[in-house]
């Protein structure tokens, strides 16, 4: 904790069910945009560089433990789901009741940007409020809480739609379930909060009114992005969330000189990284912690996860590459699978139906048609001809194949591992390697070819 500063704490709400997307899973590790829902909300916090992150986890907690690991600090579990003031209580021990800020976000706002909790940060703080609120206007606000103003327009209190009358039913202000409280005159207020509603259920917002009768101070930060601040309820919303987030990628990356041709057709990971004037055709999806390189083309119909490539690379229609490095100037495709660890050095050239796995093809070097390299260690300037195949596996363990700088394999080679091809040999078409190449030589293992002179017309005459 940094001296001085007063500290910073972010609860994260993480324990409801979330029944209205109709799932086995808890709604909050569906995945938005590549990720679980929940983590973008850590993810927004974190940007705060707060001094600590609790999640508040219940049902199945231990999914949504595996799904914030890395990114909070801690949790706290609530057995049973009471409603969220009881979430927020039950984190009481955790976070402590020393003199500070507590933030408090639902878990289900996967679109939420740190500019929007920092404002509400500087809101809290000019203001002075015993507990401050995001909120948004909607033109149709049903199954939110609505915010009820006084004739001042200052927030009175919140009314959950399935508490509310036919007035408030038509006020259109909700709250975005994003709070930021003094510890100290929360807590006792949710100590006496009563399920006395609808949903029998101790509701966070009801420290609304509490505070207000305690002649303290409400802020509200009216918001008019709305679907940032929208909690994910529905698959139809689960799919907004997502277009949100990925068209806000793209538009980020068109500002920084990507080329983009249909933003709403391409789909890249948030945390992945796009190089300038690289072009991106649509239907191309980039996942996870891909890096891609300046002045690359990538094309339709191909997929990338965490794939790091160099600059210049080219990457044909239809490819579907996992955990692999491209040097500069590399080529891919069409329709290539590249499995975990399959490196191409610069210039190195891929075709179509190519397999690579833990493979290394060395600078310069092609394999241009149908092959499997799989547990290879190509050096540079090789060519492997059409329909190689590495054997690299005995059916019991895997096994390595070597071939050094400069080594041409002929069309329908088997390389039977572990096998070494030496320094500029040469490999016949259709041979079946099973003993090590010295450099320098020819090797080929075929059935010598016969041909029998006037053969079909013979057979005709016997028929
Ligand atoms: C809540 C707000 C509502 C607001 C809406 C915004 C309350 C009482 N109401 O309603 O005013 O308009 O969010 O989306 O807070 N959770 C727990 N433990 C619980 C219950 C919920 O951790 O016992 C978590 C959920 O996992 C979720 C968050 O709290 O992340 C909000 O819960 P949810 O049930 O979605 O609240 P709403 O009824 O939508
Ligand atoms: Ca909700």
């Amino acid at each position: 904790m940094a001296a001085g500063r007063p500290r910073l704490t972010v609860l994260i709400l993480a324990a409801g069910q979330g029944t209205r997307l109709k799932s086995k899973t808890i709604k909050l590790v569906h995945t938005v945009a590549g990720q679980p829902m929940v983590t973008w909300v850590a993810r927004a916090a974190r940007a705060l560089k707060p001094d600590r992150i609790v999640a508040v986890v219940g049902f199945q907690a231990d999914a949504v433990r595996a799904a914030l690991d890395g990114l909070v600090d801690s949790f706290v579990l609530q057995t049973d789901q009471r409603g969220t003031g009881h979430a927020v209580l039950t984190a009481k021990r955790e976070v402590g009741t020393q003199p500070g800020t507590l933030l408090i976000v639902n878990g289900d706002l996967p679109n939420l940007r740190p500019d929007t909790l920092k404002a509400l940060l500087s809101v809290h703080k000019r203001t002075k409020a015993a507990l401050s609120l995001v909120t948004t206007v909607l033109p149709d606000a049903t199954g939110y809480g609505r915010i009820v103003r006084d004739e001042t327009g200052r927030v009175a209190r919140i009314v959950e739609h399935k508490d509310a009358g036919r007035a408030e039913r038509a006020l259109r202000e909700i709250n975005c379930g994003i709070y930021a409280a003094d510890p100290a005159a929360l807590f006792p207020l949710l100590a006496k909060l009563k399920p006395d509603n609808a949903q029998g259920e101790y509701y966070l917002t009801d420290a609304v009114h509490g505070t207000i009768a305690k002649k303290a101070m409400v802020a509200a930060l009216l918001h008019d992005d709305a679907p940032e601040v929208l909690g994910v309820n529905t698959r139809a919303e689960l799919a907004q969330a997502g277009a949100t987030l990925y068209g806000r990628k793209a538009a980020e990356l068109q500002d920084q000189g990507v080329t983009i041709l249909d933003p709403s057709r391409t789909w890249i990971d948030p945390r992945a990284r796009v190089g300038q004037d690289t072009v991106v055709y649509p239907d191309v999806i980039i996942e996870g912690t891909s890096v891609v390189g300046t002045d690359c083309v990538i094309h339709s119909g191909t997929r990338l996860t965490d794939v790091v490539t160099g600059h210049g690379v080219i990457i044909k229609d239809h490819c579907v590459l996992r955990d692999s490095k491209l040097g500069d100037g590399a080529e891919v495709g069409p329709f290539a699978h590249f499995r975990p660890g399959a490196v191409l050095e610069d210039a190195a050239r891929v075709g179509n139906f190519v397999e690579l796995k833990k493979t290394r093809l060395g600078r310069g070097s092609k394999a241009s048609h149908l092959s499997y390299l799989g547990d290879a260690d190509i050096g540079p300037g090789c060519n492997i001809g059409a329909g190689t195949i590495t054997c690299n596996y005995d059916g019991t363990a895997k096994h390595k194949t070597t071939l050094g700088p400069g080594v041409f394999i002929g069309s329908d080679t088997q390389l039977v591992a572990p096998v070494q091809v030496g320094e500029g040999a040469y490999v016949g078409a259709g041979t079946t390697v099973t003993e090590n190449v010295p450099p320098g030589a020819l090797a080929i293992s075929r059935v010598r070819q016969l041909n029998l002179e006037g053969w079909v017309a013979r057979r005709k005459a016997k028929s």
